[in-house]
């Protein structure tokens, strides 16, 4: 017998409780009974956003959130500012790319945030940019972009749009879509949503709506100004993902409970006992300035495989965390800390961290992490 710990940076654990509400007997969607429980999900899914707009549950995983932007507020040709620190950094640039839009990037090193003042130099100089695009967590490498500043740079210009995929941001860390001004704000619920894989929520400014006015491309399934026709109707263009959304409500119930800065201070305590815990135990940090409170990435020691050490967590000891993309590859392990994971979760990953890498012939003294980990830990008790 195996127990089984999921600690990535998504999908993350399913609350058993909402495992149930999602597992009632199907409804159809047309009904009133339905409508109700939507309405309720996209009402409470603006408090999480911190927003006064309408937010959009579209069924799709993040990326189709990433997409739908593209395609709904921007025009063949235009030219938007890619934050490229990663994977998902990355990501923007292809999608925009896709769809005919001109891409003018700024490399940011793996492992560190962006600068405000690079983003200012080049909208200075490139005055046709039309949005910035950026991750408030950047997940493959897990350093958070500074998002309140980039705000800054484009909450009062009516040209020039601010789009975040925070789909490792939002539920996790402060990110008030209204008072900063951010104008699309996406995420994902297998992430801080505690879901499973499926849907994709997008908040959008009123400057965004401008945007969709005028933007002309070409898109069908992701059309925001159909769903948002729909929602006020309390639901959506086409068939929506029903156990999902009942998921969402309870999730977002308890959430609300919760308030968000408790939420907040919750993963920010898991992530500090994370970091303590791998500097304790002699573990270089990936993004030591910016870390993101999502996940914590560090690079294995020297003359560890990382892909074998993530595979032996994962098959001999039952704790599943990330290894490293692309250039990270087999040299960086991620520990996330996001969603339905609490105290003792964090425990166990170090745990099973010191004990891999005994297994693996690294020099480790048990209990250094753990020990490191508990003093944060305590603070919640
Ligand atoms: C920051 C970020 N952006 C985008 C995505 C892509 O989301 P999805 O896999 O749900 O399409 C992820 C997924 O891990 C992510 O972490």
């Amino acid at each position: 017998m195996k127990k089984r710990y999921l600690l990535a940076p998504g999908p993350t654990p399913v609350p058993e409780t909402v495992a149930l509400e999602m597992a009632q007997p199907m409804l159809h969607h047309r009904t009133p009974q339905f409508s109700a429980i939507f309405a309720e999900a996209a009402e409470d899914a603006k408090y999480l956003f911190q927003t006064q707009q309408d937010v959009l549950i579209l069924a799709s995983t993040g990326t189709g959130g990433m997409e739908g932007c593209i395609t709904n507020l921007f025009s063949p040709g235009d030219k938007v500012l890619v934050v490229n620190g990663g994977k998902f950094g990355e990501r923007w640039g292809k999608i925009s790319e896709a769809y005919g839009l001109k891409v003018v990037e700024i490399k940011v090193e793996w492992g560190t945030a962006v600068d405000p003042k690079a983003v200012e130099a080049l909208l200075e100089k490139e005055k046709d940019i039309r949005g910035i695009l950026v991750q408030a967590s950047e997940t493959s490498t897990t350093a958070a972009h500074p998002i309140e500043a980039l705000s800054r740079l484009t909450r009062d210009r009516d040209d020039l749009l601010l789009v975040v995929d925070a789909i490792t941001g939002l539920g996790v860390f402060n990110l008030p879509m209204d008072e900063w001004g951010i104008d699309a704000l996406i995420t994902g619920s297998q992430k801080a949503l505690e879901l499973p894989p499926g849907l994709a929520l997008v908040g959008l400014s009123k400057k965004a709506m401008k945007f969709n006015e005028k933007s002309t491309c070409p898109r069908f399934y992701f059309d925001f100004k159909k769903e948002k026709k729909n929602l006020a109707d309390k639901t959506s263009a086409y068939t929506p993902a029903v156990s999902l959304i009942i998921g969402l409500r309870a999730v977002l119930k308890s959430i609300k409970e919760e308030g968000l800065e408790n939420v907040f201070a919750r993963h920010n305590r898991l992530a500090r006992a994370t970091r303590a815990a791998t500097q304790a135990m002699g573990l270089k940090m990936v993004a030591p300035d910016c870390p993101a409170d999502s996940a914590t990435g560090v690079f294995v020691p020297e003359g560890v495989d990382g892909g074998k050490l993530v595979k032996m967590i994962r098959d001999e000891f039952g704790v599943t965390l990330a290894g490293g993309q692309d250039q990270w590859k087999g040299k960086v392990l991620r520990i996330a800390h996001l969603g339905y994971v609490d105290t003792f979760d964090v425990v166990i990953a170090i745990s099973a961290l010191e004990m891999a890498l005994k297994k693996m012939g690294a020099k480790v003294e048990f209990g250094r992490g753990v020990a490191a980990a508990q003093e944060v830990l305590m603070e919640g008790y």
